[in-house]
């Protein structure tokens, strides 16, 4: 069993920019933008209109981003019945999957088949279901994502309880004694970044605070770095 390296510190916290609030039109230019940046990943949000009521990108995004960064593509699944894509996903690029434990019954057989396609494996859980969702799975997951928000769309506000589910998960790895990352998605800003690293999180994802930026997407990246050292 593989022992945990995570302790609260914050130079290791890894920022993930979510491309739903870059420019649809210029996404190639979002993501050449931001090499170099201190951006050690990009998340990109899936959806497909009925596990979340919206619409974002497909397979094709997927692999024309993968021909134009060597940064990892992080997808996040929101779509219902995962388990019939992952090979797909995988074949366009992905480095890393994650799918929602709401939209996968099977979810243990999901996180195995995604790691087969050697692609890092991600459970995520909604603001409404409990932390214990992912104590079962945490073994095979690579990365555990707590949505701080409800998926479906960006710019929302960060729902203050959800921290403290990321300190559940964070105990729940430790006491197992993993290597699982911990991630938080939405309404994650430079005001709230440090008590999402305070929390136990390693991995931010942030979209509006990222392409948002009024200085540009580099400044966004380095103020959400700047709010987790100080
Ligand atoms: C929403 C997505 C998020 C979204 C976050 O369902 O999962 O990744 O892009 O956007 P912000 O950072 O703007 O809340
Ligand atoms: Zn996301």
């Amino acid at each position: 069993m593989p022992r945990s390296t995570w302790s609260p510190c914050h130079d290791s916290i890894r920022i993930a920019p979510s491309l739903l609030a870059a420019d649809f039109g210029r996404l190639a230019d979002a993501v050449h933008g931001l090499e170099g940046s201190g951006a050690e990943r990009l998340h990109i949000d899936v959806m497909d209109g009925v596990f979340v009521p919206n619409y974002t990108f497909g397979v094709d995004t997927v692999r024309v981003l993968r021909r134009e960064t060597t940064l990892p593509l992080e997808l996040h699944l929101m779509i219902v019945e995962p388990e019939r894509h992952l090979e797909t996903f995988a074949a366009a690029g992905a480095d890393g999957i994650t799918v929602h434990y709401e939209a996968s019954p099977h979810l243990h057989r999901t996180l195995t088949t995604i790691r087969a396609l050697d692609c890092r494996s991600g459970a995520a859980i909604n603001p409404s279901t409990p932390a214990i969702a992912l104590t079962d799975v945490l073994e095979i997951c690579d990365l555990a994502l707590v949505m701080t928000i409800d998926p479906g769309f960006g710019g929302q506000k960060l729902i203050e309880h959800t921290l403290l589910k990321v300190a559940q998960v964070r105990r729940e790895i430790e006491r197992q004694s993993l290597l699982t990352e911990v991630e938080v998605d939405g309404g994650v800003e430079a005001h709230n970044a440090r008590a999402c690293a305070d929390a136990g999180a390693d991995v931010l994802v942030a979209g509006t605070a990222v392409f948002g930026h009024v200085a540009g997407p580099v400044e966004g990246v380095r103020s959400l770095r700047a709010a987790i050292d100080v």
